[in-house]
């Protein structure tokens, strides 16, 4: 029998991975979706498979106390908060020189403040009903410099610190925690930045290849999420296509790995 009460709440549900999260625990939680864009929530809403569930939209800024605080009281009133999955977070460049206080502080606040604030609810709320499971998504950036990005980077480490921590300290109480990195995935905001040549390196320092379609990366989270996972906390589970495991000089392109004489 099902758990008709069991709530999963999904930040940034009405972006690509939060959807695609969104529909591979839709059979198994009744899910609280939150957003700050109302139509993308609702818009995900909508996707979702048919099911006996009544599932939520909800839209607010999360790196905010006082709609942190409403979205879990109202996920509260349906069940007990046993998955959160933390999928808010815009990936926002800018290089350290010229980076406004404004910037840096709207990218900690998509990508690391509404971690830390949707996580705490999530702790608060699974101790009380005895565990839960949360999970993040990460970045390669919080342990690789990519040019541009360091407050994305910044934001990502800090994440990754985070989930460790929540490990560390609420396994006692039946909580786990972890992370999903994605390597580069297909959705809008990454498609729109990817020139043919671009593509075409990333094809070529990705052993599987082909790179990350969103369900690659919702199935990692649905794991995750599932008992199977019970003995998994504190984890990292990438999702790349092997493309963390090569060496630096592989992630060049091949016109460079050329130049170097890596390649004839
Ligand atoms: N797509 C990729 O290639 C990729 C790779 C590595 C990591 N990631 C990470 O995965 C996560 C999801 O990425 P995505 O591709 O789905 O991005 P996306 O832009 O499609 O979705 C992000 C969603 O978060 C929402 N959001 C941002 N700030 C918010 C806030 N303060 N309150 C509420 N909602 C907020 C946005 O409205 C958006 O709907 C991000 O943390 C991103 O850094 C993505």
């Amino acid at each position: 029998m099902i758990d008709l009460e069991s709530v999963a709440v999904i930040t940034g549900a009405g972006g690509t991975l939060g959807r695609a999260a969104a529909v591979s625990l839709s059979s198994a939680h009744t899910l609280v979706l939150l957003d700050v864009n109302e139509d993308a929530a609702l818009a995900t809403l909508a996707e979702l498979p048919e099911s006996s569930r009544e599932h939520r939209a909800w839209s607010g800024d999360l790196a905010s106390e006082l709609p942190v605080r409403e979205a879990f009281a109202l996920a509260e009133s349906i069940g007990p908060v046993k998955a959160l999955v933390n999928a808010a977070g815009n990936t926002t460049g800018g290089s350290l020189h010229n980076l406004g206080f404004d910037e840096w502080n709207a990218t900690m606040g998509s990508c690391l403040t509404t971690v830390f604030l949707c996580t705490q609810a999530a702790v608060r709320s699974m101790m009380r009903s005895g565990g839960g499971v949360i999970c993040t998504l990460g970045s390669p950036h919080a342990d690789r410099a990519v040019p541009g990005y360091p407050a994305y980077s910044a934001a990502k480490a800090g994440v990754a610190a985070l989930t460790r921590h929540v490990a560390a300290e609420y396994g006692q109480f039946g909580i786990r925690s972890n992370i999903v990195t994605p390597g580069w995935t297909r959705a809008p905001h990454t498609e729109s930045r990817l020139s043919p040549t671009d593509r075409q390196g990333l094809l070529d320092s990705t052993p599987v290849g082909r790179l990350n379609d969103p369900h690659d990366v919702a199935a990692a989270i649905a794991f995750l999420c599932s008992s199977e996972a019970s003995q998994i906390t504190g984890a990292e589970l990438r999702v790349d296509g092997g493309a963390d495991a090569l060496t630096p000089s592989s992630l060049l392109r091949p016109q460079q790995r050329i130049k170097l004489g890596l390649l004839p």
